[in-house]
Parts: C-alpha cells; structure tokens; sequence
C-alpha cells in the first residue's frame, strides 16, 4: 500500500528537541528533513562576517540589501547520514552552531523582509509534500494548511541542561548560566518580536517533553502521524 504523503510542521521553544524529533519521523516515513533555523542561522553568520552586527545591534537596512547575495542550501552528508547547512556555497554546518550565531540569531530572525526570504524557500522546498519542517512559524506562516502541527516545549531549566550536555560533548567549553541565560532571552525575542512570533498554531498538538524519554516521545509522535495517514 502506498501511503499519502503529508506535511508535519514541528514548533516551539529554543533546544526543545524539535529537530531531534523531526529527524527521526524523516528517517521513519521516509520523508524531507528541513531545520528552518539552521537558515536563520546561516543568515546570522553571513552577517556576523560582513560586520552588520555590534554589540547585538544589527544593520537592518544593509543587511536587506544584502538578501540577494545570500544562497542557502542543504545537502546531505551521507557519512554523518544527515543534511548539512551550505553559506553561498560552503559548508557552515559546525560553525552555526556555536555560540556568537546563538547570541545573535533572534535579533536577525525578526526582520521581517530576512523572514519573507526563507518563508519563500521552505515553502518551495515542501510543494511536494513528505516532508518534516521544524522552527518557529512552521504551523502559523510557512504551511498552515499542514496535516499535522505539533508545538514542542519543556522548561527552560531543562533544555538549558539538554543543550550544555550537548556543547560540552562537543568539547565547547560553556557554562551552565550563560546557556540558561541566552534560553530564556530567545524565548523572550522570539514570542515577543512582531514578526511571526511564536505561538502555537489554534489546531496544533501539545507536546512537553520535560518529563519524557525520547522513546516515549517518538511512539507518541509516530502515532500522531499514523493517525493523519489514516
Ligand atoms: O535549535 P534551537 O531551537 O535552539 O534554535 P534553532 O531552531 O536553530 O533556531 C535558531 C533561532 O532562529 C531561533 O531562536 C529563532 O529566533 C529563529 N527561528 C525563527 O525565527 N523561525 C524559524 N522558523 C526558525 C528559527
């Protein structure tokens, strides 16, 4: 039996797993993965290393005029068997991942023309269907008519903690205090900022993974979705 395809549009709060949960429904049904904030990333960097950004403050009007000569593509790394984020042409995977890109991406991420661009591709990138998108706006702006919405969250405390674990595997050296801290100013930005703030969708699902394993976690989303394709 050939099932339909569908569009799963994954929200919520910063380091809440969203993309460890996207990822894997991708792997299960086969379908496109798309981080839509590795973009807004990718976004922060190319502005980080034009110097459109000092002391937090970004050069709004320079950094629009720049939008054209900002190429954005994932391509998958059959090695590490995930896709990685390419800036104009160059693997930046690593690098958008660290903190001066987390410090400065939610400022960036509140412009609305910088918004209008990626919407644009992510939008283009699911008109085929079969495929997992998680960010911020995914359920609201980029695909409202998706069949299945989930909004992601747990307490800050705990996706402090997640995301330290995380860095420090990597070898980064990090405090605690400062991840908690930079949590809880996205969070702030990102549900505040008058372009697409996030909020949840009125027809998407609620998942609080605080107090879940990711086993738990996966058989519950896996059903949701058995459950949109009928
Ligand atoms: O991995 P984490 O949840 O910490 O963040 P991310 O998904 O990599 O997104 C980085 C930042 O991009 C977020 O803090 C948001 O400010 C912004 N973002 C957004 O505005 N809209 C999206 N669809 C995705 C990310």
């Amino acid at each position: 039996m050939i099932l339909p395809k569908i569009v799963i549009a994954i929200d919520g709060h910063s380091s809440c797993g969203k993309s460890t949960i996207a990822k894997a429904l991708a792997v299960r049904f086969g379908y496109v993965f798309i981080d839509s904030g590795a973009m807004y990333r990718a976004v922060t960097l190319f502005a980080l290393r034009n110097n459109l950004i000092a002391n937090g403050k970004v050069d709004e009007q320079k950094l629009i005029s720049l939008i054209p000569q900002i190429n954005i593509e994932f391509r998958y790394n059959s090695e590490k068997q995930k896709s990685d984020t390419y800036l104009n042409w160059e693997n930046v995977e690593d690098e958008i991942r660290q903190l001066p890109v987390s410090q400065n991406v939610s400022p960036v991420a509140t412009i609305a023309e910088v918004r209008a661009a990626m919407v644009r591709l992510q939008q283009a990138m699911g008109k085929n269907k079969g495929i997992v998108m998680d960010g911020r706006d995914i359920g609201t702006v980029v695909f409202p008519e998706a069949e299945l919405k989930l909004f992601v969250t747990a307490s800050a405390e705990i996706r402090a903690q997640r995301r330290f674990d995380e860095l420090t595997a990597n070898g980064e050296s990090v405090s605690y205090a400062e991840i908690l801290q930079n949590v809880q100013e996205r969070d702030r930005i990102d549900s505040t900022r008058e372009a697409s703030p996030l909020r949840k969708a009125d027809d998407a699902l609620i998942l609080d993974n605080s107090n879940m394993t990711r086993e738990e976690q996966m058989a519950w989303v896996t059903e949701r979705v058995m459950e949109r394709l009928g």
